[in-house]
């Protein structure tokens, strides 16, 4: 077969049905449990054979302007760090169609991360296989491995530990904000404050496999809240909002900022939205995942 010139890829983003902080560990990490739900929406990720390996953002500019650029880009780090093991005869150019929201907690830097390792290995030939390819990605950041995977996982460690889990279909109301959590911040705001460490999770992995939305509601959780809710009000407020307008369940997802309500169907989902300017219906897993 000649080699492929272009390769495409959808970026979805996550939920993070639960996040669960079990420690603090010695090297500035912390060890977790999380459900990763990749949802519908998502960015595109495009790489092209090229000389030099260089990456290129398109969309909205209230998107694209919040993307790290050139070496900070995830990207391009998971590229290069990919190249670093397929050693790969020339370059690529990425192009990322950006409609993800940005430091939102909605993994879509780790998702194009990812998108962009798994072209790569295609569009120049690598064969790497995927434990290898998560072993890179987890190199590149934490929730990576957890976005190469493409379905549900519950996710282990710092999040190199992927498991497939099985999750029914489910509808969600994302309300994202103009500002942007990084995840050290939140981290560290957990040490800080002593944060908590919630249950396990079995219930909640239980009603998520059926898709049953109502069980799952209440069972939604994040240590990260409290210690968020307190630096910035407006997301507290925000999952208050969701419950108030009949939402079956409302968590932070990740490091936040983003908050997602859960409701029972697309309508349901619809009806929340309209009190939320700006809100975005998502559902996940996306079909064949
Ligand atoms: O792995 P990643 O680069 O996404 O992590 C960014 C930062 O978030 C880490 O340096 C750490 O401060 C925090 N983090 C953490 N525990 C995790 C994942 C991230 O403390 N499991």
């Amino acid at each position: 077969m000649s080699p492929r010139r272009v390769v495409r890829r959808e970026a979805h983003a996550k939920v993070n049905v639960f996040l669960r902080v079990l420690r603090a560990r010695e090297d500035g990490y912390h060890d977790l449990e999380s459900l990763v739900l990749p949802i519908d929406l998502a960015d595109v990720v495009t790489v092209r054979v090229a000389d030099s390996l260089k990456v290129d953002v398109r969309g909205a500019a209230d998107l694209t302007g919040k993307v790290p650029p050139g070496g900070l880009n995830l990207a391009l780090v998971g590229a290069l760090a990919l190249a670093g093991v397929c050693d790969p005869s020339g370059g690529a150019s990425i192009q990322i169609d950006k409609r993800i929201p940005v430091a939102a907690g909605l993994g879509g830097g780790s998702a194009d991360a990812a998108a962009a390792i798994s072209a790569l290995n295609e569009l120049w030939g690598c064969g790497i296989d995927e434990a290898t390819l998560a072993d890179i990605g987890a190199r590149v950041g934490s929730d990576v491995p957890a976005m190469l995977a493409g379905h549900p996982v519950l996710m282990h460690g710092r999040g190199e530990r992927t498991a497939a889990a099985s999750v029914g279909k489910l509808w969600w109301v994302l309300v994202t904000f103009d500002f942007g959590i990084r995840s050290p911040d939140a981290y560290r705001w957990w040490d800080e404050d002593r944060g908590p460490t919630g249950p396990d999770p079995q219930p909640l992995l239980d009603a998520a496999e059926a898709g049953d939305a109502e069980t799952l509601g209440p069972l939604l959780f994040n240590d990260l809240e409290p210690s968020v809710f307190a630096r910035h009000p407006a997301v507290g407020k925000a999952k208050r909002d969701l419950l108030a307008e009949g939402a079956l369940g409302a968590v932070m997802s990740g490091s936040g900022s983003s908050v997602v309500g859960l409701a029972r169907t697309r309508g349901h989902a619809t009806s929340i939205a309209a009190a939320f300017p700006g809100a975005v219906i998502a559902s996940g897993p996306p079909p064949g995942r």
